[in-house]
């Protein structure tokens, strides 16, 4: 797979992906990862990329000219499977979603900066728009990094074990059940017997119920899912 980032702030990109499970991947050549720098697009000799918004109205809008010459650029490359556009007024980030992309030759991650961008960049090149939450972030950056991060663990081969992505929370519309690691007790609190039972049956039972118990507390919303 991979994955081109357009960003007016690419230095915030980086070390996300010089560290852990998504470096590891990149050294293992099962992604590739490359950040563009739209200042790099602009004519202008400050190398300004925004402007006042038509219309008027408080904060700058990312110009058109230097997207566009910048998808343009990559599309002449190669052909992209999705251009996403990461903006709170996408479609919001889930697990499905991670799934499908993960299955994907090219993508190409737009981040937004200041208000946003200019709306005809959205109309031409964008296939996607994705927020990652309910929330206004000050640019699309992190919320490429989440989504990168989502996508890159599902890569085949990147982890270790291949089923630790097949049982993480949601792959079922599941929260995780409690997880216990040495010593067998700590200041008092024991790991609960079963686990150290060996019967794996009944851990698999255990794990189960646990995974209804905490999906109906903590998130009756998914557990309406299950029904
Ligand atoms: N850019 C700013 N806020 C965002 C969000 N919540 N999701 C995706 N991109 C964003």
């Amino acid at each position: 797979m991979r994955i081109d980032i357009i960003s007016v702030v690419p230095e915030i990109l980086k070390s996300p992906f010089q560290a852990s499970i998504m470096k590891r991947a990149i050294e293992k050549n099962l992604v590739q990862v490359y950040f563009h720098n739209l200042r790099d697009y602009s004519k202008n000799k400050y190398k300004q990329v925004d402007d006042y918004q038509y219309g008027g109205g408080a904060g700058m809008v990312i110009m058109a000219e230097p997207i566009d010459k910048c998808i343009s650029k990559l599309k002449a490359e190669r052909t992209y499977d999705e251009i996403i556009y990461l903006t709170p007024d996408g479609k919001t980030l889930n697990q499905n979603t991670a799934n499908e992309l993960s299955l994907k030759e090219n993508l190409l991650f737009l981040c937004g900066h200041y208000k946003g961008i200019d709306q005809r960049i959205r109309d031409m090149h964008i296939t996607r728009e994705i927020s990652i939450g309910d929330y206004v972030l000050s640019g699309g950056e992190v919320a490429a990094i989440v989504l990168s991060d989502a996508i890159i663990r599902l890569i085949p081969g990147v982890l270790n074990n291949e089923t630790s992505a097949l049982t993480d929370s949601f792959q079922d519309n599941l929260l995780s059940p409690p997880i216990y690691t040495r010593p067998r007790e700590y200041k008092g609190l024991k790991v609960p017997d079963v686990l150290l039972s060996g019967n794996f049956k009944k851990i698999d039972e255990w794990r189960e119920q646990k995974a209804y118990e905490i999906t109906n507390n903590k998130r009756p919303d998914l557990s309406k899912k299950l029904l």
